[in-house]
């Protein structure tokens, strides 16, 4: 009986760096010192070097992080926020939790991302529905790179250069992707990432970060993650509480060191899967020109998905859908947001089809091959 493969592997991500990580939350622990001091100072420039971005600014998740990204755009209630229906929940509701309103956009059915046509598409629909009503006002597009593929930027912004809208990427699965050889989270005003432990770059708990080239909204989030104070108990802006603490910055800080090596070889395993994989009828993950994905998740379509998944975990291979029901038929959400008179046709066949094969940077070659032996034996 062979060992059981999992999904994802966040211990495995410690362990192969355990000595790295022992020694930095030592340094902390003996430092006494555990909110915002060295470490996360430290941590926000090395990240910011490794976008090649001008700031960043550690906060407490990622769902923070696109909230705050939101606010210090000053984007609330009676906005509206252009975004997609097939990713995390998070995404949704860090745009409730600004106070704004989100709008369904379709996705490209290739790269899962949002699609430049259907954005279009929407917002003539939108600004002609809001004639004469009290429609929320579309604000910003907050475009996500969803399983490590980065969404299609230069049309995505040229769309916003025409509407007057600001442009928020959500970078969660994506840190280290690139498009046109620039990273994804530099192309945008502002980006948030999550440090959540299952993500390329991974803490050993919560964590997140906004990412921004203007040093006045860089400025704007520093106050904005601490209760808005300029000042120690002053508060210029009314702000909220949620700061990178010193513990996870510094685990940050050794495992952004690995990133590099840790998305070639997910992008490594992703070759083994298309090669193994690619006379069979399942449909393998495409990459669009230009982009470099980073392969947050590995991510199959077939229509037989819940034969399949259930025949995987049957032989000890874990697989996850992400996401099964998408944001606007859950029920805290349904009817509630706008979409598109065409619907979300392609959001919706891809939660009926779509399954995420293990996928960490630890997985070993014989894993990957196992996992491709049972693909290959149900196909056949
Ligand atoms: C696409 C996306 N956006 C936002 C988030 C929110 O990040 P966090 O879980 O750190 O709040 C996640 C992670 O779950 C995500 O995958």
């Amino acid at each position: 009986m062979t060992p059981p493969i999992p999904q994802s592997s966040p211990g495995a991500g410690y362990l192969a760096c355990k000595d790295e990580i022992d020694a930095a939350i030592a340094e902390v622990l003996s430092s006494g010192w555990f909110i915002l001091g060295k470490q996360t100072a430290a941590f926000e420039k090395e990240f910011a070097q490794f976008l090649g971005a001008g700031h960043s600014v550690g906060v407490g998740n990622g769902t923070d992080a696109l909230e705050l990204a939101l606010r210090a755009c000053d984007i609330g209630p009676g906005d509206a926020v252009l975004t997609v229906s097939h990713t995390a929940v998070a995404t949704a509701a860090a745009i409730e939790l600004a106070g704004a309103t989100p709008v369904w956009v379709d996705i490209d059915p290739e790269t899962f991302t949002m699609a430049p046509e259907r954005l279009r598409e929407t917002i003539s629909e939108y600004e002609e529905a809001a004639v004469g009503k009290n429609l929320p006002l579309l604000k910003a597009i907050l475009p996500v790179h969803l399983y490590g593929h980065p969404a299609d930027m230069p049309a995505i912004l040229e769309i916003a250069r025409l509407h007057g809208l600001r442009v928020i990427e959500d970078c969660a699965q994506a840190h280290g992707a690139t498009l046109n050889g620039k990273p994804v989270g530099t192309w945008g005003e502002l980006a948030a990432f999550s440090f959540y432990p299952t993500k390329n770059l991974g803490a050993l708990g919560d964590g997140g970060a906004v990412v921004t080239n203007d040093p006045a909204l860089a400025e704007k989030l520093r106050l904005l993650r601490e209760y808005g104070w300029q000042e120690r108990y002053v508060s210029r802006l009314p702000g909220m509480n949620t700061r990178l603490d010193e513990m996870q910055s510094a685990v940050l800080r050794v495992k952004l060191r690995h990133l590099a090596a840790d998305n070639a070889r997910r992008r490594d395993i992703a070759r083994q899967y298309d090669e193994a994989l690619a006379a069979t009828p399942l449909r393998l993950p495409r990459i669009s020109s230009q982009a470099e994905s980073v392969y947050h998740q590995y991510v199959i379509r077939t229509e037989r998905r819940d034969e399949l998944k259930a025949q995987l975990q049957a032989a000890g291979v874990g697989t996850l859908i992400h996401y099964p029901v998408p944001i606007h038929q859950q029920p805290a959400y349904a009817g509630r947001c706008y979409q598109s008179l065409h619907g979300l046709p392609h959001t919706e066949q891809a939660a009926r089809e779509i399954l995420s094969l293990p996928m960490y940077p630890q997985l070993t070659n014989e894993s990957v091959n196992q996992v491709c032996d049972l693909l290959l034996r149900w196909c056949n």
